[in-house]
């Protein structure tokens, strides 16, 4: 494992092979993710991290990762992780992937470390020399903060097909001649022509992927045609969980049966949080029904989820759920 610096708050963890084998041991595709577990003070934390590298690449593989100030994780990989550390890691998963076959251009609309996966998709389309427009619209809040800056403004050189728009929010100071301000609909339809008619991905902050939505929605884009790739919430801080529900319970009898544990459920709580009050050590990262690291067996009832992206076909037949989504419609039993 290597460790390089992008910005003041971003690092790249590059990922070898291990020192017998000449290529890793997995293949994945441009967009996709990995399920990254490590033990701090004794708890195991699950979280994941879209692969900013190539898929073409088969010596390494890059996680590029912005440190929280006070994320439990970020922090552990961006102070303590050193060259030569190995990681547990799960995967590759995910659908927000896109390998050229899926429409004839491509907008890759992107806002801080949002970036990651559409760098493997860029990157992967260039070296494939695809022969059709990739627009990459960045939206940054200072020149220092660019990352990948150099790599992109290299791809678009070598590449007539890349076109890329960045807009920076906070200059100020600095030597940055491009757009200033917030992605606005001017911005989006002069940056790409028919936007309307184009497939978009889109990955950034909550507050962000709220905004370009709107634009987006002004812009008259069928909703069908924007993938998004959710980059999850942060974890309620200890007590604000419970707090949230702090009256009786009045939903259905939720029953763990590998831990003999049952409780009443709150109308809007998930099994997950539920299980985190009765200490059942479900395990999680995302949050938000990407990862699938949440999955439990059902055994008896039904649920609903708000999202299920991380179930394939299979799962939904064996009656396999997302803990951190299912919201019990009535009496159910989770084997946990
Ligand atoms: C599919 C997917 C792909 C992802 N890809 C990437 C990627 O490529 N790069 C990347 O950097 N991230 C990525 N993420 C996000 C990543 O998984 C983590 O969520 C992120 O690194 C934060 O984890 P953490 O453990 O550092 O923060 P956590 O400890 O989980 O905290 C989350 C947030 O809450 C805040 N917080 C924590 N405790 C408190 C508190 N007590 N009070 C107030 N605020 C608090 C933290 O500052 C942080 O912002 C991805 C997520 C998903 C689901
Ligand atoms: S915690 Fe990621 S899908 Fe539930």
């Amino acid at each position: 494992m290597n460790v390089i610096t992008e910005t003041p708050t971003v690092k790249t963890v590059r990922l070898g092979p291990a020192a017998d084998a000449a290529a890793l041991p997995f293949t994945f595709l441009p967009g996709q993710f990995l399920n990254v577990t490590f033990s701090i003070g004794g708890a195991r934390m699950n979280r994941s991290y879209s692969i900013s590298s190539s898929p073409t690449q088969r010596a390494y593989l890059d996680l590029t990762v912005k440190r929280e100030p006070r994320g439990a994780v970020s922090r552990h990989i961006a102070d303590l992780l050193k060259v030569g550390d190995e990681l547990e890691a799960g995967g590759p998963v995910g659908r927000f992937t896109f390998t050229g076959t899926e429409a004839n251009s491509i907008v890759l609309i992107s806002g801080g470390v949002g970036i990651t996966p559409m760098m493997s998709i860029s990157r992967y389309l260039s070296e494939q020399s695809w022969p059709n427009d990739i627009f990459f619209i960045y939206a940054c809040r200072s020149p220092a903060d660019f990352i990948f800056a150099k790599e992109i403004a290299e791809l678009e050189r070598h590449n007539p097909w890349l076109h890329v728009t960045v807009v920076m929010e906070h200059p100020d100071g600095t030597d940055w001649q491009g757009l200033t301000g917030r992605l606005n609909t001017d911005v989006l339809s002069q940056a790409v022509p028919h936007i309307a008619s184009r497939r978009i991905h889109m990955c950034g902050p909550p507050v962000m992927m709220e905004a370009v939505r709107s634009l987006l929605q002004e812009l008259k884009v069928p909703a069908e045609q924007i993938k998004t790739e959710d980059f999850g919430t942060a974890a309620p801080p200890p007590g604000e969980g419970s707090n949230r529900f702090a009256a009786a319970a009045t939903g259905p009898l939720v029953s763990f049966s590998k831990s003999s544990k049952s409780a009443k459920i709150h109308l809007d709580q998930t099994l997950l949080e539920l299980s985190e009050e009765l200490n059942i050590g479900i395990e999680f990262s995302c949050r938000v029904g990407t990862c699938g690291i949440c999955k439990v067996q059902l055994t008896a009832g039904e649920v609903d989820m708000a999202i299920d992206d991380a179930l394939d076909a299979d799962d939904k037949v064996k009656g396999i759920v997302l803990a951190c989504q299912a919201k019990p419609k009535g009496p159910v039993t989770v084997e946990a």
